[in-house]
């Protein structure tokens, strides 16, 4: 039987990781990572989830089922995180997810039993995106959402598209910190949205993936809140990866906003029903982490605080960037009003390959790059670097 199968292609990411490790040339980087770095190459366990691990080995009595949904208490503490006050809680479903991922595998199986069948998604868009929908039976439909050598984001086309959708269309936005061009949508721009949306009656899917990497926890989600004060009905699915460094733990969420708590209970059991029906319960580690942090206001602040540390790093090296790169492309001054982990630059596949044979930079044939894989001491020799190209 497995002769049917044929072999399917490498994650090319994965590729360029085991590319990177074998090269011996001292000055390498690696701009093509997809975890936060800081400045010693770490990827770090934060303070506070060392300290509420360390709680939780003292006084975790059990390791019995969590149940589907997952952590009740968590979901709470981390509604409140992502939706603050916007929605009346008892209108909110949620269930714990094995990470983002998951939450966005459920969400689409989710809009699939409810007869949705076509999504938009802009591209270009966190390469999982497409296949997540597509394995869950969703037709996809893709409008152009980035303009790469003026690096900045083809509103218009996003407008075009929702005004193109059908009521009962889904569409794909990301809260923030956009993987993988870190183009910003202004806060009209979310109010634009907002209002198609809603006129046009599609129902909107939220990537929350990188909250506190952008421009801080509260601003990194207003653009959302804003949405669900204006939509009767949304998905929202969230990632605990990067904002608590928790990625390999699996740590997530999906959240049903909806217009009745017999609603939310419908949409609650039926997002139930689908992860008992793939992996059953979700891992319980990560999401106990996060709700002792959150559950704790001193654990909470100092989480907060080395966030916002990370975010500052981040912020600090777009702007060394796209100082030193203006000369080279003026469109490159934008990078620094980007936000998140990712730019994607206007590189062409060979220069992407000389930057990697000449030079031991390295990242994906697209020219994306993560800002954390760099150190602030590595920017002027890459600068350097690019500026030779
Ligand atoms: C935009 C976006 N959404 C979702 C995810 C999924 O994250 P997780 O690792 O929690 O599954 C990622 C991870 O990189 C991402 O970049």
């Amino acid at each position: 039987m497995f002769d049917a199968l044929t072999r399917q292609p490498d994650d090319p990411l994965l590729a360029l990781i085991g590319l990177f490790s074998k090269d011996e040339r001292p000055g390498k980087v690696d701009l093509g990572v997809g975890v936060y770095r800081d400045e010693t190459g770490r990827t770090p366990i934060f303070r506070a989830v060392k300290a509420a691990e360390r709680r939780l080995l003292e006084t975790q009595e059990t390791k019995a089922y969590v149940g589907p949904e997952g952590d009740l208490v968590f979901l709470d503490h981390l509604w409140a995180l992502v939706g603050g006050e916007t929605v009346e809680r008892s209108h909110v479903a949620g269930v714990q997810t094995p990470g983002g991922s998951g939450a966005l595998r459920l969400a689409a199986d989710l809009i699939h039993r409810m007869g949705g069948r076509k999504i938009w998604l802009g591209l270009p868009s966190w390469p999982n995106h497409a296949p997540i929908f597509k394995a869950a039976g969703l037709e996809i439909a893709t409008y152009d959402f980035f303009d790469i050598p003026s690096q900045l984001v083809s509103f218009d086309n996003l407008v075009s598209a929702l005004e193109g959708a059908a009521a009962g269309d889904a569409v794909l936005l990301h809260a923030s910190c956009h993987n993988p061009t870190g183009g910003v949508l202004s806060e009209p721009q979310w109010m634009e949205i907002a209002a198609l949306v809603a006129e046009r009656g599609l129902l909107p899917l939220v990537d929350l993936a990188y909250q506190g990497f952008g421009r801080g926890l509260e601003q990194d989600v207003a653009g959302l809140r804003h949405l669900l004060t204006v939509v009767p009905e949304a998905l929202v699915a969230v990632s605990c990866s990067k904002s608590f460094g928790l990625y390999r733990e699996r740590t997530g969420a999906i959240f049903g906003v909806t217009t009745s708590s017999s609603s939310a209970d419908t949409v609650r059991s039926n997002l139930a029903g689908l992860a008992r029906t793939s992996y059953s319960m979700p891992p319980d580690h990560g999401a106990a982490v996060v709700r002792t942090i959150l559950a704790d206001p001193e654990l909470a602040r100092d989480w907060a605080e080395e966030l916002e540390g990370m975010r500052l790093r981040m912020t600090g090296i777009r702007k060394m960037l796209a100082e030193g790169l203006r000369g080279r492309w003026q469109s490159l001054g934008a990078i620094a009003g980007q936000e998140g982990m990712f730019s994607m630059l206007p590189l062409a596949e060979a220069e992407v390959m000389r930057l990697r044979t000449d030079h031991g930079i390295y990242m994906p044939g697209s020219g994306r790059i993560n800002i954390a894989g760099l150190k602030t001491a590595e920017v002027a020799g890459v600068i350097q670097k690019f500026t030779s190209l």
